[in-house]
């Protein structure tokens, strides 16, 4: 079950509390999700000059129908507003059905370079030549893999005309089943590259894998019932029209279109150590594919529903890497239903989808400083020196007075306090 209507009106311990009754939780993750999970011996060995950790919040997104499973989404991240939007988005997708997504499975590239070639179309032949040797050595690195039905699945060769030069770049595909895939890749390019060197007669160079994720495509639709925008649906949705043809036309509003969508899919990359790097290059990488930076979602009215779409390469893990170091990414998983990568990222999708919609309706109806800022309040209460019990007075206050800065927060204070010591 996700449709959990009123769930943010609970406090931490109820909504803990809550999922256990339903068998999300054991009371040893709930120790887990209080301690955050990571032990600083572990995190010593995790990166270098270790001195410490740091926390971020781990909040729960709700109203998440994908495929036609509930799924309940973890996300973290330092953004109010973030979860609340994610949830609301996903509580009219589902009115609409929920969230159809799909994703290929999990082929990660890896690219080997070859500088100093004296006849590359020579070289290009003689490789293609050698197909079936190359695949077996590939294979023979990837006992594990190849165990599960996964493994090296082909490769391909080009020719580059470069300032440098000429030189060639092989780029190989392996099936990594649930993992990024990272590791098992720069093995295979590593492993591969001196006897390819010899095939092409040249020296091989940079040896690693290529986070342009393509072959690891992941989708989501889904359809926003027009009757669900408000009183006025109708202009709504032609106004979320125009603000999706805004971001096709204008880099400057893409750029933060396709930030949003990241806020959601970043956020649960978070909650289970996914590399976040990874996933942000493939994404911005793959809106530039036509020259043009383009907004990776896209918006069509389709009859009485607002029909929303995205895609993008995730390339996303739930085993191996740092993936389960920390408690908490296993209770995450968890709520998920334990996904397999394929089914992660098409969750991932859907969060990305859910996130962009509820941005742009915010935007293109009450404006974003009403809803986010309204939770935003919270956090800059608390950075301007509120004490727990005060911020919810605070961040009040402060939306009556329709004015949400540091320095507002700070005078709020010392008013709340002033009155209290009357
Ligand atoms: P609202 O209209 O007050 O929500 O929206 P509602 O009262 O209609 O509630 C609907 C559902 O939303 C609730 O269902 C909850 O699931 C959820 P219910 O439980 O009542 O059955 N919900 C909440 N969940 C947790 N905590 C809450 C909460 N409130 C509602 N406090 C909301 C309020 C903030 C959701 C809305 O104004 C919104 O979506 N705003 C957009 C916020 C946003 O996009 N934040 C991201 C940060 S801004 C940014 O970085 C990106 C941006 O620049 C991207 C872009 O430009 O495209 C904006």
């Amino acid at each position: 079950m996700s449709s959990i209507s009123g769930f943010y009106k609970m406090n931490v311990d109820e909504r803990r509390a809550f999922l256990k009754k339903l068998g999300y939780l054991t009371d040893e993750d709930i120790q887990s999700l209080s301690s955050g999970g990571l032990e600083i011996s572990l995190a010593d060995r995790m990166i270098e000059n270790v001195i410490g950790l740091i926390s971020y919040p781990l909040g729960v997104a709700t109203n998440f129908l994908v495929n036609g499973k509930d799924v309940l989404v973890p996300m973290s991240l330092e953004e109010p507003s973030v979860v609340a939007a994610a949830s609301k988005a996903a509580k009219i997708a589902r009115s609409g059905g929920g969230f159809m997504a799909e994703a290929d499975e999990p082929v990660m590239i890896g690219t080997i370079q070859f500088v100093e070639i004296k006849d590359p179309n020579e070289a290009v032949h003689r490789v293609m030549e050698q197909r079936d040797n190359i695949k077996r050595m590939a294979n023979e690195m990837l006992p594990e893999i190849i165990k599960k039905a996964g493994g090296f699945e082909g490769f391909d060769l080009k020719v580059l005309y470069t300032d440098a030069g000429e030189m060639l770049e092989l780029y190989f595909y392996v099936h990594v089943l649930d993992a990024m895939g990272a590791n098992t890749i720069d093995t295979v390019a590593e492993g591969l590259a001196p006897y390819i060197a010899d095939l092409v007669k040249g020296r091989y160079l940079l040896r690693i894998l290529s986070n342009y994720a393509v072959k690891r495509m992941a989708r989501a639709r889904a359809k926003f019932p027009v009757e669900e925008l408000g009183k006025d649906g109708d202009r709504v949705a032609m106004d979320l029209i125009y603000a999706y043809n805004l971001a096709k036309a204008d880099v400057f509003r893409a750029v933060t279109h396709n930030k949003g969508i990241m806020n959601g899919i970043i956020a649960v990359a978070n909650a289970i150590n996914n590399d976040t790097r990874a996933i942000e290059a493939g994404a911005h990488s793959y809106a530039s594919r036509s020259g043009k930076y383009q907004p990776l979602t896209d918006y069509r009215i389709e009859g009485k529903y607002v029909v929303g779409q995205i895609e993008l390469p995730l390339q996303v893990a739930t085993v191996g890497g740092s993936v389960g170091l920390n408690r908490v990414n296993k209770i995450a998983l968890k709520l998920m239903g334990n996904p397999t990568s394929k089914e992660l990222a098409e969750i991932m999708a859907s969060v990305g989808l859910a996130q962009n919609f509820a941005a742009m309706l915010a935007l293109v109806t009450e404006g974003i400083q009403k809803g986010h800022m309204k939770l935003h309040a919270r956090s800059l209460a608390l950075s301007a020196g509120a004490k727990l019990e005060e911020v919810d007075a605070v961040a009040n206050r402060m939306v009556e007075l329709n004015s949400i800065t540091f320095d507002t927060a700070k005078k709020v204070i010392e008013e709340i306090r002033n009155k209290g010591s009357r």
